[in-house]
């Protein structure tokens, strides 16, 4: 089989920082909680009329430049995302044109925050297994379009933000194994209940502020950190790993407390875990593209390296994915 790896990668955020004395005054909070219970102390927040395909396309232009390939030599444009630009076309077909790819297949996949290990799941199987060579990967979001601005247990947590990745053959190392699973029994724990066709929008769904994010937290809490260390371990199982060979660890920062428990459970030293929840809060899909993006450019990570990226979110959803770098 082929050997699949990230060739290049980007990421970008809007220029609006809004922090937690800034929510302060917004809601009943305070800095000390949200810095206690999530480790965040800032997110950003796009601009009016700013869209996910805004954020997709200029990470996207960042990570085919590092890549060193045009837009042309693109075959597969893949946006994971949970706050699409509108209903459709998806914000691929929407990336496509504003790169000017020409023979690209694009599609949407909604996974929620383990979307960006999702797509890099299904680009790896096209280049392994098709005529398929090069792949573009996008994790973007503007959760702070489905925020509740006025719900203190939810507003806190998300941001807006965008990464992305270019796949394609490698000589050595690469994509070792990957590991996706689900449970949708607990689909109701974290929602947005409205605005799709169970609860098409009406002013009623609209007064009732069913279009924005419901979360029942602290079970949410439970089951991340039972299934990102589950699905870390599956994956480095697969790729006859164990915890000792990783030497950086990006799991999808939805809460700090969530990501020590995890790296306590697998065994995991502080210094291997790459954090930047505190700077962005959790972007969703975006969070475990726009961390390894980070963590490379920061030299976090070098040539040969083992690196595990770890996600799980609403569905509920979840995976991880090994990487030799
Ligand atoms: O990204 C995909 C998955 N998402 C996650 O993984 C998120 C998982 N959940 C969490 O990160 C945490 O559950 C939260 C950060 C959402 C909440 O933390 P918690 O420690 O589970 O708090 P809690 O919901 O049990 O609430 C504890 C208290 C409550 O007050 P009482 O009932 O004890 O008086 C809340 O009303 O904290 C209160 N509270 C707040 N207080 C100040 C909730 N939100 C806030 C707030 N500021 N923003």
């Amino acid at each position: 089989m082929k050997r699949i790896g990230i060739i290049g990668l980007g990421e970008y955020f809007p220029d609006k920082v809004l922090t937690n004395q800034d929510l302060e005054k917004m809601v009943d909070t305070s800095d000390e909680w949200i810095t206690t219970r999530t480790g965040i102390k800032q997110r950003r927040i796009v601009k009016e009329g700013q869209a996910t395909s805004d954020l997709a396309i200029k990470a996207s232009k960042s990570a085919l430049k590092e890549a060193n390939i045009s837009a042309q030599d693109l075959d597969l444009i893949i946006v994971a995302t949970i706050t699409p630009d509108m209903q459709f076309p998806s914000v691929s077909c929407l990336v496509q044109k504003a790169l000017g790819a020409k023979k690209v297949a694009c599609f949407d996949i909604s996974a929620a925050c383990a979307g960006f290990v999702y797509g890099i799941a299904i680009a790896q199987q096209f280049l392994a297994n098709s005529f398929y060579k090069n792949a573009l990967v996008v994790g973007a979001e503007v959760l702070s379009s489905i925020t509740d601005w006025k719900d203190r247990n939810t507003c806190v947590l998300f941001g807006d933000g965008a990464g992305a990745a270019v796949l394609s053959e490698v000589k050595r190392g690469g994509i070792l194994s990957v590991y996706l699973g689900s449970d949708g029994s607990f689909a109701d724990l974290l929602k947005v209940p409205a605005g799709g066709s169970r609860y098409p929008a009406t002013h009623q769904t609209v007064d009732n502020r069913l279009h924005y994010i419901k979360m029942q937290g602290n079970e949410v809490f439970k089951f991340a950190v039972k299934y990102m260390t589950e699905s870390a371990q599956i994956a480095l199982n697969k790729a006859g790993l164990s915890c000792e060979d990783v030497d950086c660890f990006i799991p999808h920062q939805a809460n700090l407390r969530i990501l020590l428990a995890v790296a306590k459970k697998l065994g995991l030293a502080k210094d291997k875990i790459y954090l930047n929840i505190e700077k962005y809060g959790n972007i969703s899909s975006a969070s475990t593209a726009t961390a390894l993006c980070e963590a490379v450019k920061e030299k976090r990570i070098k040539r040969g390296d083992i690196v595990v990226l770890d996600a799980f979110g609403a569905g509920f959803v979840w995976g991880a994915c090994v990487i030799e770098w």
